[in-house]
């Protein structure tokens, strides 16, 4: 994922997406699937990635009160509010959200304006087990419920034995049936983002 779908420069945008890849390393399967996203969206929709968030400190009230918010936790959360709507690609860990997601999160939704707040979310997982990180998904839809975020109910992206669905040198997804599910999800998120926009 580039700042901007080159494919799409030019065309008025319909919806600016901010995408957060809940995995550090280098080969995420999840980031391969946030990367994907671009060609397998409705026209208009435009992707970025959220500023990085791996050196964030561990959420600390003493340090909040005393240092203020982190200068990155803080360019999180501007690009959330920027956005018209947020993609989460996410892995699984131990069942539940990554503690490096899980983190950022605390800290942006201790922020003044708390920007989550009615903020149209979809949401996508890509594993290497079978469930394709769908425990995880339920227990972010939980914290999401909490910061009062309107997320996409379906159609639900679990990818599972993901190794298996990508060419892991392009990055590409090579899996027919992922890349439809991908696109119906988009196209649904475009009309979820219409209609929160109308009711704005
Ligand atoms: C995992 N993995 C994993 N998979 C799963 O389906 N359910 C799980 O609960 C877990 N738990 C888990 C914990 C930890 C700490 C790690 C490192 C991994 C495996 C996981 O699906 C696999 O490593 C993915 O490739 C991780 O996603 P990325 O980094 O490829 O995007």
């Amino acid at each position: 994922m580039g700042a901007v779908d080159s494919k799409q420069e030019g065309s008025k945008a319909v919806a600016s997406i901010v995408g957060i890849c809940g995995s550090l390393r280098k080969g995420s399967y999840n980031r391969m699937l946030l990367r994907a996203l671009p060609e397998l969206a409705p026209p208009g929709m435009t992707f970025t990635e959220a500023p990085p968030f791996r050196d964030i400190p561990l959420y600390d009230g003493d340090l909040q009160a005393e240092t203020g918010f982190p200068a990155a936790a803080t360019a999180f959360a501007e690009a959330i509010r920027a956005a018209d709507g947020v993609i989460f690609c996410t892995p699984e860990y131990n069942f539940s959200v990554p503690g490096g997601l899980k983190n950022v999160l605390d800290w942006v939704s201790r922020m003044p304006g708390q920007p989550f707040a009615g903020k149209p979310v979809a949401i996508q997982s890509a594993s290497q087990g079978p469930l394709g990180g769908a425990r995880m998904q339920y227990d972010l839809r939980r914290i999401l419920q909490y910061l009062d975020v309107p997320v996409l109910r379906k159609p639900e992206i679990f990818v599972g034995s993901c190794a298996a669905k990508f060419d892991e040198k392009t990055g590409a997804i090579t899996d027919a049936t992922t890349r439809d599910f991908v696109k119906q999800q988009l196209a649904a998120f475009a009309t979820h983002i219409a209609r929160y926009r109308a009711e704005a």
